[in-house]
């Protein structure tokens, strides 16, 4: 084969690679589908965000956050909330209150840092009800730096 058309052919290879790497992804780590979470059982909260964790302590809901941060969270966040390193970890996410406000703004928004998607939103992909009590979870395997 000659040197030009070799030439021609790897060009067209990097052209397709960086199609490839700059296609938009949702999904930082891989295509993997949020997994709604099954919240029969949990009172109902209705439309508006609540600003406070309306289950905390409740042990329904630490039940069913716990499947449900395995399934949604665990593999950026780490099993057992105990983080391999990448992303942050939840344990030591504040209590209370604060703690709540933080984790509204990053499942409702997500993380998205020099254009990267680093964390989905899950806005409407996981109901309120399921996401307070994946925070209920969370809260309760909470401990201090
Ligand atoms: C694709 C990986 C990924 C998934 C899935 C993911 N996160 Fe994150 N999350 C991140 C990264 C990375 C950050 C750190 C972003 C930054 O640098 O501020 C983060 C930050 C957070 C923070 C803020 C922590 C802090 O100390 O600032 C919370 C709370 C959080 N995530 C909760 C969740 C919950 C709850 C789920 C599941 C419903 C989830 N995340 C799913 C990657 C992920």
């Amino acid at each position: 084969m000659k040197a030009s058309r070799l030439v021609l052919l790897a060009v067209g290879a990097a052209a397709l690679f960086a199609g490839a790497a700059l296609a938009p992804r949702a999904w930082a780590h891989g295509d993997v589908q949020p997994q709604p979470v099954n919240t029969d059982g949990l009172a109902p909260l209705g439309e508006e965000w609540k600003e406070e964790n309306p289950y905390r302590g409740d042990p329904k809901a630490i039940a069913i956050g716990a499947s449900g941060y395995n399934q949604n969270c665990a593999r950026c966040h780490g099993l057992e909330v105990i983080s391999g390193g990448l992303a942050p970890d939840l344990r030591h996410l504040e209590k209370g209150k604060e703690g709540d406000e933080w984790f509204s703004q990053r499942v409702q928004g997500g993380a998205i840092i020099n254009g990267m998607t680093k964390m989905p939103s899950f806005a409407g992909v996981i109901s309120q009800e399921g996401l307070w009590a994946i925070r209920s979870y969370i809260e309760s395997v909470h401990v201090d730096e």
